[in-house]
């Protein structure tokens, strides 16, 4: 079945831990939080302070999705503040293997997150070592944006590597995710869809992830 992330980032940031709850109690797979640091996209949202706050709030795992430069030197105070998950964005990390190790060591996941004009196949030498590939189907720094088409051939590609070659990792995709969008992106071979607008600015989230899921499936 496909999994449902809500990012946060469409959230109220003065009610948090209500949101997280809300969303967890609605049927969420994951909760994605989303770290800027105003170098690598041109915003900033949140650190380790806002994640270790937000982890009594829900059991689900938090999948923390780094837009920064120099990821490795916060790995260890993510680690420490409760996430789960960790994707680190191939464009920053010039030594990927040690970055993936990194995380590993601290007992988290390891995914890579890749931009809409990144090539898949820059991912291939790192695919047998990682648990997750987050598609960007968007161009990362801001919510509600439009979902960029040309993305969905590296879901694609993804999808057929994993068969061939019996790698194991999940596909996430990131962005402009709704009800429109979430049935190419499942078709495609995506496994979780990452959802910031198209949940929080609904009055009834649980109805918001319920309608993504079926948007999915059908
Ligand atoms: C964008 C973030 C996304 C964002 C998605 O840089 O990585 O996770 O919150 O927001 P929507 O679903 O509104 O496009
Ligand atoms: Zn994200």
């Amino acid at each position: 079945m496909t999994k449902i992330a809500p990012s946060i980032l469409a959230a109220d940031f003065s009610k948090l831990g209500d949101e997280i709850t809300d969303v967890t109690r609605g049927g969420a797979d994951y909760i994605h939080v989303d770290v800027m640091d105003g170098h690598f996209v041109p915003n900033i949202t949140l650190g380790p302070l806002i994640v270790e706050a937000i982890r009594p709030s829900t059991t689900l795992p938090l999948d923390v999705h780094l837009m920064i430069e120099n990821p490795d030197t916060y790995i260890g105070a993510f680690a420490n503040a409760g996430a789960d998950i960790i994707t680190v964005h191939q464009e920053v990390c010039p030594h990927l293997h040690r970055t993936i190790q990194l995380i590993k060591d601290q007992d988290m996941k390891a995914g890579v997150v890749i931009n809409p004009a990144t090539p898949v196949e820059t991912l291939l030498p790192i695919l047998n070592d990682i648990d997750m590939v987050l598609i960007m189907t968007v161009n990362p720094g801001f919510g509600g944006q439009s979902f960029i088409k040309s993305t969905l051939a590296k879901i694609k590609q993804l999808d057929e590597w994993r068969k061939e070659f019996g790698y194991s990792y999940e596909i996430e995709v990131d962005g402009g995710i709704n009800t429109s969008t979430a049935q190419i992106c499942t078709k495609a071979g995506a496994d979780i869809l990452v959802a910031g607008s198209a949940i929080f600015q609904k009055e009834d989230r649980p109805k918001a992830i319920q309608a993504i899921r079926d948007a999915a499936k059908e």
